[in-house]
């Protein structure tokens, strides 16, 4: 498939001997106070990309950040474990430069042959890097000639490596994993197959009320889940107990429900619900949402709304799933997002699309990624793309004219 705008895949770029600067998202999680890497998917991801730019004899500068050190070198937020994790994945030593830019950066860049790869260190150790600072972005690009962005899990921020630098090179392209991101998530804007169906879990609102008002005009039907649904039960008139509720959007979420009547497009919330006094209770009870006790929480979808969303996703066409149903987690509570990636992974004839964060993580955790048309490396990202918006990074491998 063409990319939008002219944009060059890495297989279109002339790499051979070429210094190649990837940005890449490896914003991996780590088992809380230690070096070790829990879900390696966004670096794997990576793999046909830098193999690609290995066999053709590319000199390879790796670009990231990790996590939000606001501008400061803050060593627990060091790359060094994702450097080391890919050196053993690719069987390749990987040099890792001990800051982003700088006299060490330029000396790590310089002493690469070809095929060989270099890692700098987290981006966002230097504060012109999310300012979109000019004297970043020239620095960062007068390390390479060519400029390949695989990062689509950061391309919704205008940064330095993602946006700024990308004037200054005269070459540039989508990895794979870019590609491959814009590709099916650009099926969800186009013409779709329907009944559309956008499932949205999760904790909060306040982190899915735009999305949620974008897709009232794209999509046929709404199914909220996770914590998020408390609100909307709440904003209907109901008793959530000791539920978590966000009453400073019980407006939007009324508002929201007005506005999907308007428009036809179906909201489908919890009947039922699994409830603890916390989320350490070992067995869940099962209420109907009206029937929520005041010292009870939410926690789960019950077995009748697993039934309700499973029959709803049965007849989808087209679906995209962000968000949790309940703290899967913890395995008491897992029961109705389990049920939500079975039903996308059980519908055959739908383009089934999950939005990254929390819900890749759990169809991962179902064994069930490779059951659906395509699992997004991006949460922010992703849920911007379903939305319309342009994403910086994304503009930036545009043709200029
Ligand atoms: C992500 O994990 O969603 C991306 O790496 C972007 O990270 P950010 O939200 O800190 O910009």
């Amino acid at each position: 498939m063409a990319l939008p705008g002219g944009i060059k895949t890495v297989e279109e770029l002339a790499v051979e001997g070429k210094r190649v600067f990837v940005r890449v998202d490896y914003n991996v999680p780590f088992e809380k106070g230690t070096k070790k890497i829990t879900d390696d998917a966004r670096i794997r991801a990576t793999l046909p990309t830098l193999k690609h730019l290995i066999e053709r004899g590319a000199r390879i500068v790796l670009g990231s950040h990790l996590g939000r050190p606001d501008g400061k070198v803050k060593p627990e937020l060091s790359l060094e474990p994702v450097a080391a994790k890919l050196a053993e994945l690719l069987s390749l030593d990987i040099a890792l430069a001990d800051e982003p830019v700088g006299d060490g950066a330029r000396k790590v860049v310089s002493d690469l042959r070809d095929g060989q790869i270099a890692m700098l260190e987290n981006l966002r150790w230097n504060p012109g890097e999310e300012a979109n600072d000019e004297a970043m972005a020239r620095t960062l690009a007068s390390y390479c000639d060519i400029y390949v962005n695989d990062a689509f899990g950061t391309a919704h921020r205008a940064h330095a490596s993602t946006a700024g630098m990308v004037k200054f090179v005269s070459e540039k392209g989508a990895g794979f994993v870019m590609a491959k991101e814009i590709e099916f998530l650009s099926r969800l804007l186009g013409k779709v197959d329907r009944p559309y169906v956008a499932v949205l879990g999760g904790a909060k609102v306040s982190d899915k009320i735009e999305v949620l008002d974008a897709l009232l005009e794209r999509v046929n039907a709404i199914v909220i889940g996770g914590a998020m649904a408390n609100t909307f039960l709440e904003a209907m008139g109901k008793k959530v107990g000791a539920s978590k509720v966000e009453t400073d959007k019980l407006a939007n979420a009324r508002n929201f429900l007005r506005k999907a009547v308007e428009k036809k497009v179906t909201v489908h919330l919890p009947t039922d619900v699994a409830c603890g006094l916390s989320l350490d209770t070992a067995t869940p009870t099962v209420v109907l949402v009206d029937h929520i006790s005041d010292h009870q929480m939410a926690l789960d979808i019950g077995p009748g709304t697993v039934e309700l969303f499973r029959r709803v996703l049965a007849e989808a066409r087209t679906v995209f799933w962000n968000g949790p149903m309940g703290v899967f987690e913890k395995p008491q509570w897992a029961n109705g997002t389990m049920a939500v990636a079975q039903a996308l992974a059980d519908n055959k004839l739908a383009l089934t699309v999950v939005g990254g964060g929390d819900s890749a993580a759990a169809i991962a955790q179902a064994g069930l990624a490779d059951k659906v048309s395509h699992v997004s490396t991006g949460g922010g990202a992703s849920l911007e793309f379903v939305q319309g918006l342009a994403l910086p990074g994304i503009e930036a491998l545009k043709e200029t004219k």
